[in-house]
């Protein structure tokens, strides 16, 4: 039996207004892929993420997750069929505990308070945040923050998590311990791909990379294809 990939793009357009923020995108992902999604500043990373999480509808195409159209789904609807993404600017309830973000999360799965408050230890340990859930979220540094969304995300066990530059603004070390998070995601199988900027935490780990110029796709393949790929060093030059 031929199983549907985990997620199928179609010819997928995102304009607002006069600006076509999404042009013409197809690509596929598998069950536990690990696929890098670069191209330049404005180049159409974020609202690929807010069309396939449910945040946008888009204006042409289509979305198929495990084999069903999903195009202009909610967010809502999107989490509960297993899509979970990270922002790129964090949104964190700032007044809440570090353990309270992850509930909210953990709470898509499970009424039960005591359920929910379990798999947030869990999640909040996976990326080694277990010494901060008491802590207010406001009180967590920037890579903490990043880190928490992260849990909360999986906290709502995901098939597929939309990592939108968690490695922005980290030090050396902490891009290195970002992208072991991201293999030890991969572990559980669960597929994601990663808005990032941060070529040295994506490339080593990216099984397949997609690069968007201009709203559109402009390369899809692997890190060592995409490096050596003269439209890409062009749209990086900006020629
Ligand atoms: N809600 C919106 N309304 C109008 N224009 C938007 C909206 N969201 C994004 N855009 C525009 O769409 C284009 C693509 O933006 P997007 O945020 O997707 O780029 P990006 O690749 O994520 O960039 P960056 O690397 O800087 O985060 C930009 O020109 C941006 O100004
Ligand atoms: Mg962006």
């Amino acid at each position: 039996m031929n199983a549907p990939p985990l997620l199928a793009v179609d010819g997928l357009g995102k304009a607002f207004d006069g600006l076509v923020a999404n042009r013409d995108i197809s690509f596929i992902i598998h069950h536990a892929e690990i696929v890098g999604l670069i191209g330049p500043n404005g180049a159409g990373k974020t609202t690929l993420f807010n069309c396939l999480a449910g945040f946008h509808t888009p204006t042409t195409g289509r979305i198929s997750f495990e084999g069903q159209d999903i195009t202009g789904t909610t967010p809502e609807a999107a989490a509960a069929l297993g899509i979970a993404r990270t922002f790129q600017i964090v949104r964190i309830f700032h007044s809440m505990t570090a353990l309270e973000n992850v509930m909210v999360g953990a709470m898509l799965r499970s009424k039960r308070v005591a359920d929910a408050r379990y798999r947030a230890e869990q999640e909040l340990a996976f990326v080694g945040l277990s010494h901060r859930a008491d802590n207010q979220a406001s009180d967590l540094t920037v890579s903490e923050q990043k880190r928490l969304e992260v849990a909360r995300a999986l906290a709502t066990e995901p098939k597929l998590i939309l990592l939108d530059e968690v490695m922005a603004g980290l030090n050396q070390t902490e891009v290195r311990e970002a992208s072991q998070l991201v293999h030890r995601i991969h572990q559980r199988g669960i597929a994601s791909i990663i808005v990032e900027h941060v070529m040295e935490g994506i490339m080593p780990i990216a099984h397949r990379m997609l690069v968007l110029d201009y709203g559109a796709k402009i390369a899809d393949g692997t890190p060592a294809e995409i490096a050596e790929n003269p439209a890409v060093i062009a749209a990086y030059l900006g020629e």
